[in-house]
């Protein structure tokens, strides 16, 4: 999978919901993800600034600030990898990607908490819509981005990401997704986001077929 299969637009069956009746071919709430634009920074805006998000999620809100955290990724000069995760094609919220050894911060505090070893990538995630919060996709955006961010990097032998203790509809729907707790404690970061008791969740890459065929 690359990241330009990726701009297509991924799509998760498990969370359609599947219709009866002579309709029975026909899925709603169908899940997907998109590459960040331009265009959507003012939305992101907006919902960086709802109450649900900013408590957890602790960067500025402002537009300007949206874009200058944002555009980089846009355009690439950041690496990190921004997409909006769609429900029935209405932006619900975003998730992003990223090697942690692209940051030394974050790698350094991976490091010190002695779980991460290997080449592993990061997420993060937000449903910003407060009306599409807590109908399970959070956990369904992780579960098919998991999937394409082992894809898209092969050197990664694991996938973190590192929730406040407090949050716990972030590690819930990491745990839902099949990642598991690999470390509790406080983070060596300056990062706002990370401040106090956190909880660092992982997920192994799965055997390849091959591999599975051989044992
Ligand atoms: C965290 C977040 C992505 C979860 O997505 P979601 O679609 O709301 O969550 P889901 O419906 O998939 O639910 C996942 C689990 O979390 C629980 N949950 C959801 N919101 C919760 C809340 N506010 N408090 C406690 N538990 C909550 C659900 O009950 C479910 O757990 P269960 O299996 O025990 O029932 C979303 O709530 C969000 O965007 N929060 C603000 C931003 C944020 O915290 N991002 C993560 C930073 S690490």
């Amino acid at each position: 999978m690359s990241a330009r299969d990726d701009r297509k637009g991924q799509k998760i069956a498990g969370v359609a919901a599947g219709v009866r009746g002579h309709n029975a071919d026909v899925t709603v709430n169908a899940l997907t993800v998109r590459p960040l634009a331009r265009d959507d920074l003012p939305r992101l805006s907006r919902w960086l600034a709802e109450p649900h998000v900013a408590q957890w999620w602790r960067d500025p809100s402002d537009l300007p600030s949206v874009e200058a955290s944002y555009l980089p990724c846009i355009d690439g000069t950041d690496p990190a990898e921004v997409f909006v995760i769609e429900v029935a094609a209405r932006a619900a919220g975003l998730i992003e990607r990223y090697l942690v050894a692209d940051d030394p911060e974050w790698h350094h505090a991976m490091r010190a908490t002695g779980a991460v070893t290997g080449c592993a990538a990061g997420i993060d995630y937000l449903i910003g819509e407060p009306g599409l919060t807590g109908r399970g996709y959070g956990t369904a955006a992780i579960s098919l981005f998991s999937a394409l961010t082992f894809r898209r990097y092969p050197q990664a032998d694991a996938i973190v990401a590192a929730p406040q203790q407090a949050n716990a509809g972030s590690w819930r729907a990491l745990q839902r997704a099949g990642y598991q707790r690999w470390w509790s404690g406080w983070l060596e970061s300056s990062d706002p986001s990370d401040a106090g008791p956190a909880y660092l969740y992982g997920m192994r890459r799965p055997p390849s077929p091959e591999r599975r065929a051989t044992r």
